[in-house]
């Protein structure tokens, strides 16, 4: 059966990138995580002392020094900027606030699109992010949108805080996944919206093992269309 090439988007905390690494692993594909990308340029400017919004200027002058890599380390899914491990480094609060900002620079995404575009050249991906589907791969031939309601994707991102022995509000988290909607949905450049050919599955009422069953059923059915 061919490969087909896979795109995922949807809002912050919709369980993209979970369900995106268990399908691709089910299936034999390669997942990559363009979220882990923004996140790593974001890194970079932390790490060197620049303030991403107030001097946006720099940050563009240094992007041919950020080489961001995704890796699988035995079956691990890694990420290296400039040959250095920041796969847990990119998960820190910092990193996610960083992020958002880094993705409204035109010139960063006209990078890390271009990169994710080569990366995808061969087919056999499943790749998650905001802009997958409308800008990245709008040729693929599958496009999901995978969401959920405000407040289940809340729940959810608690109870893996809690799961991790961290400490946590809920409120808070609530509030921080309005606001990531709000920055993602509106920003100019590339704004987080449903491609016109893309399958809505809307997973605030489904299990995590429902939504990777019916991602695959999609995936599955798609390559013997295009046998
Ligand atoms: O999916 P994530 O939380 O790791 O994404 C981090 C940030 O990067 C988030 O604010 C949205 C942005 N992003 C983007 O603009 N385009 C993508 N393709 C992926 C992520």
């Amino acid at each position: 059966m061919k490969k087909i090439s896979v795109a995922i988007d949807g809002p912050a905390g919709a369980g993209k990138s979970s369900v995106a690494k268990t399908a691709a692993s089910v299936l034999g594909y390669v997942y990559i995580d363009t979220g882990a990308m923004y996140r790593s340029v974001a890194v970079y400017a932390i790490e060197n002392g620049i303030d991403i919004a107030g001097e946006r200027q720099r940050l563009i002058k240094c992007l041919g020094d950020i080489d961001i890599s995704l890796r699988n380390d035995g079956g691990r899914q890694t990420v290296y900027l400039n040959d250095v491990d920041v796969t847990e480094r990119i998960r820190t609060a910092d990193a996610s606030m960083g992020a958002s900002a880094v993705a409204v620079i035109p010139e960063v995404r006209e990078k890390l699109v271009s990169e994710q575009k080569a990366m995808a050249r061969d087919g056999g991906v499943i790749m998650d992010g905001r802009d997958i589907g409308t800008s990245v791969l709008p040729g693929a031939e599958l496009k999901i949108y995978l969401t959920a309601s405000v407040a289940e994707r809340a729940k959810r991102r608690y109870n893996e805080n809690i799961e991790r022995g961290m400490e946590c509000d809920y409120d808070e988290i609530e509030r921080d996944v309005r606001k990531r909607d709000e920055n993602d949905m509106t920003r100019e450049v590339s704004p987080l919206r449903k491609a016109d050919d893309a399958v809505l599955l809307d997973t605030s009422d489904m299990t995590f093992d429902e939504v990777v069953g019916a991602v695959t059923d999609m995936i599955r059915e798609r390559e013997a269309d295009v046998l």
